[in-house]
């Protein structure tokens, strides 16, 4: 079944323990972390990450949005990440390839994402050195709240069987717009794991929104 990775980006970060309390029922939390350089937003870092880990048994999937995410594996794997994943438009293919292999070293899963811009064979270098993870960005990142980037879906499709050829094994991620009737055609494409963070917390009843994004008939 699909796992669901709320994102904390539309937390209140006043109220961060109750709002990591209000999503236990999915799968993974997913952090947003935004450097204002790779990204025209700055989000959160490092002393966060430590914070929430000291509080949550739940799978940390720290998604970088930083230039040269490499200068930043270690600190984010001390503070307790459990996958971090680095944009293929963040710095050139050694220093990524070089992140990747300090997060073996660290015991960390490995991710790459991909901006909207960027073709799905990119990532068949990656996927042939071994991935745990690659995120297909929905929209343009920086800010949570957008419309879902339909025209991604060939993407998502083309990059699965990508992974069924080269690092069997690994999850396909979706974010970006992702809501119950969007989730849909991610799950369709052979998503595996769905990250939202405005259809969980902006939802009334939020254990029910993640069910809906599941494709729980709950929803
Ligand atoms: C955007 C972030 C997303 C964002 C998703 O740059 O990577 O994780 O929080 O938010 P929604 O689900 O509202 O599009
Ligand atoms: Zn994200």
């Amino acid at each position: 079944m699909v796992k669901i990775a709320p994102s904390i980006l539309s937390a209140d970060f006043c109220r961060l323990g109750e709002d990591i309390q209000k999503v236990s029922s999915a799968d993974w939390l997913h952090v947003d972390v935004m450097d204002g350089m790779f990204v025209p937003n700055i989000s959160i870092g490092v002393p966060v990450v430590k914070s929430i880990r000291a509080h949550t048994d739940m799978f940390l999937d720290v998604h970088l949005m930083v230039e040269k995410p490499g200068r930043y594996i270690r600190a984010f794997a001390d503070a307790g990440a459990d996958l971090l994943s680095v944009h293929l438009e963040a710095d050139m293919p050694p220093a990524l390839h070089a992140a990747l292999d300090e997060m073996e070293t660290l015991g960390v899963k490995r991710g790459v994402v991909l901006r909207p811009i960027t073709a799905a064979e990119a990532v068949i270098p990656y996927l042939e050195r071994g991935l745990d993870l690659v995120l297909v960005m929905t929209v343009e990142p920086g800010f949570g709240g957008q419309s879902f980037m339909a025209d991604q879906l060939p993407k998502l499709a083309a990059i699965r069987s990508y992974i069924e050829k080269y690092s069997p094994g690994c999850l396909l991620e979706v974010d970006g717009g992702v809501n119950a009737e969007t989730a849909k055609l991610c799950r369709q494409a052979g998503a595996d794991v769905l990250v939202a963070g405005s259809a969980v917390y902006g939802a009334k009843d939020i254990p029910a929104a993640i069910a809906a994004l599941r494709g729980d008939a709950r929803g």
